[in-house]
């Protein structure tokens, strides 16, 4: 399942981003927030990883402005490896190298098109194991 979470700056891009799962049939949990309306994105960070952390396959689509709130709450809980992306390339790398979990997004300085390029490639990415899986022991 896809869990998405946002705050309010990344809020336009998050509505963006779920009118393109639902017009190719992918279902998503919105875990928030609803609206512009000023939040704080530690609540929604927090909420959004313990949906993810419910199942094995899950994955989370976070936005805040920069996208660097939602990482470093995201990051604080030890099963989460949450991954700042501004692109496609960045994406591809937090999945085959860090097995990310979590793909965070800049709503404010980031546009749909490369939103969904960069999504849908962290989406059909695999983690590539072996050397990297070392790695991930040492977290
Ligand atoms: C909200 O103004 C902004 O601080 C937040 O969306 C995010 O960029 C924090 O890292």
């Amino acid at each position: 399942m896809i869990i998405l979470a946002c705050d309010h700056a990344g809020f336009p891009l998050k509505e963006q981003i779920k009118a393109f799962f639902n017009s190719e049939n992918i279902t998503t949990i919105d875990v928030g927030t609803y609206s512009t309306e000023p939040v704080d994105y530690p609540d929604y960070a927090k909420a959004g990883c313990e949906r993810v952390l419910e199942n094995d396959t899950n994955v989370g689509i976070f936005i805040c402005g920069t996208g660097i709130g939602m990482s470093i709450v995201a990051n604080r809980n030890p099963q989460i490896r949450a991954a700042l992306c501004y692109n496609a390339k960045m994406a591809s790398f937090a999945r085959r190298h860090n097995d990310a979990n979590v793909l965070v997004l800049p709503g404010r300085y980031m546009k749909k098109r490369t939103a969904i390029k960069t999504i849908k490639v962290f989406l059909t990415t695999d983690f590539e194991k072996g050397r990297h899986a070392l790695r991930l022991k040492k977290f």
